[in-house]
């Protein structure tokens, strides 16, 4: 038999940065609801962020269309021109800042933006602020780059607010950036544009991941870190905005003097988004604000069920957040060890939440939930969940 001959190998040794990666829990507790539905479970998924909203058609549309005329190959790899004209045009008309296309890089999701991002502010040593709770794969971003997270804690009585001062008592001689998530994934908090402008006095570059722009409650209003200073990098996408999760992508506004950088980075790892895709993405500018608006809409109806339902079964939820589609939920009542409870709730109950330690220590004892789900599964996830917490507060 053939492989009789072939020799014998070690397994692959992994380079020692992968070591220094955490999994990203949400993706974890997904990947094994998918595993309990394909056993005939009926699983409700509040773990990942994810709208449940269809795309706006006219991106579908474009994106068939774009197919179909044979759009299928490599664009230049900062994006095609007439979408970073669009996204230059849009940022314009949302903040009111004028952007040049020439500082837009279209990337294949806003993931690949921050490495790009964090590719050319960090090296090994250095060290980059950012609040906790925060996005998991931030740190790990900085980590896979040779740098440090340094956290600085935010809380909810503040409605996380970032505070500058801690901020600037956690700068050292080795701070490359500040990074802010504004709308901010787990705790829907939104950063002043106080907050934002004495951050950016700071002098340090601001990386602002702006993906949940758009979803905002309450009449609540988003600042863009551009607004307050000029040598911040933008991240944002259509991934929550327009519900495009799956067609990956995503774009970086970056300072004049960055961008060749960032595209040789883009060149070398990515060579460009899929070409179709940024056909689909550029009709979403164009015809995709009904999307967005039906989403606030039952989003806002949404936030304000779950958040009523968490709280009588004894979670504790301080103020409703203001924006993106999550609800940081403290769980310590229940078990103080968010792995262990969220993994009860997945496999006794078929509900599926981020255990809170995904976010930082600082999280830990909270569960996350998303609420960017059906109503009538809101209802449900809460029904089920009533036996189950009853059960493991025993
Ligand atoms: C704060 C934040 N940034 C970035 C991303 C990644 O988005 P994309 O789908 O554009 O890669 C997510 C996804 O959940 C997120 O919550």
């Amino acid at each position: 038999m053939a492989h009789r001959n072939r020799s014998l190998h070690p397994p692959p040794k992994a380079a020692g940065r992968i070591a220094l990666l955490q999994p990203f829990l949400a993706m974890e507790v997904m990947e094994r609801a998918f595993a309990l539905e394909r056993e005939g479970a009926d699983v409700i998924h509040l773990e990942i962020g994810e709208p449940d909203f269809d795309p706006p058609p006219a991106a579908v549309a474009a994106c068939a269309e774009a197919l179909a005329a044979g759009e299928t190959r490599y664009t230049d790899s900062r994006g095609l021109a007439p979408l970073r004209e669009a996204i230059a045009a849009d940022r314009e008309r949302r903040f009111g800042v004028s952007v040049s296309p020439d500082q837009v890089l279209v990337t294949q999701g806003t993931s690949p933006g921050l490495l790009l991002v964090f590719s050319l502010l960090v090296e090994a040593g250095d060290q980059v602020i950012l609040g906790t709770p925060h996005y998991p794969c931030y740190p790990n971003f900085i980590r896979y780059c040779g740098g440090e997270p340094v956290f600085v804690p935010t809380r909810p009585e503040d409605g996380y607010r970032l505070d500058p001062d801690a901020v600037a008592a956690a700068r050292t001689d080795r701070t490359r950036a500040i990074v802010v998530g504004s709308p901010a994934n787990p705790t829907g908090s939104i950063q002043s544009r106080e907050t934002l402008a004495a951050l950016a006095e700071l002098g340090l570059p601001l990386v602002s991941d702006e993906i949940y722009d758009g979803l905002v409650y309450d009449g609540a209003r988003v600042t863009s870190a551009a607004q307050v200073a000029d040598g911040a990098f933008v991240l944002d996408g259509f991934s929550k905005r327009y519900a495009m999760t799956g067609f990956r992508l995503g774009y970086v506004v970056a300072p004049p003097d960055a961008v060749r950088a960032l595209q040789i980075l883009q060149q070398n790892l990515f060579i460009s988004a899929n070409r179709f895709v940024q056909h689909a993405g550029l009709a979403a500018l164009e015809r995709g604000e009904d999307t967005r608006r039906a989403m606030c809409e039952a989003y806002a109806r949404r936030r304000d069920r779950l958040v009523a339902g968490l709280r009588e079964l004894g979670f504790g939820v301080p103020a409703p957040p203001p924006g993106a589609f999550y609800v940081l939920a403290d769980a310590t009542r229940f078990d103080a060890d968010s792995r262990r409870l969220a993994s009860r709730l997945l496999e006794g109950a078929h509900v599926g939440t981020t255990p809170g330690i995904d976010f930082g220590p600082a999280a830990e004892g909270h569960l996350r939930f998303c609420y960017a789900v059906d109503d009538d599964r809101i209802e449900a996830a809460l029904e089920r969940l009533r036996p189950a917490l009853a059960e493991c507060a025993r």
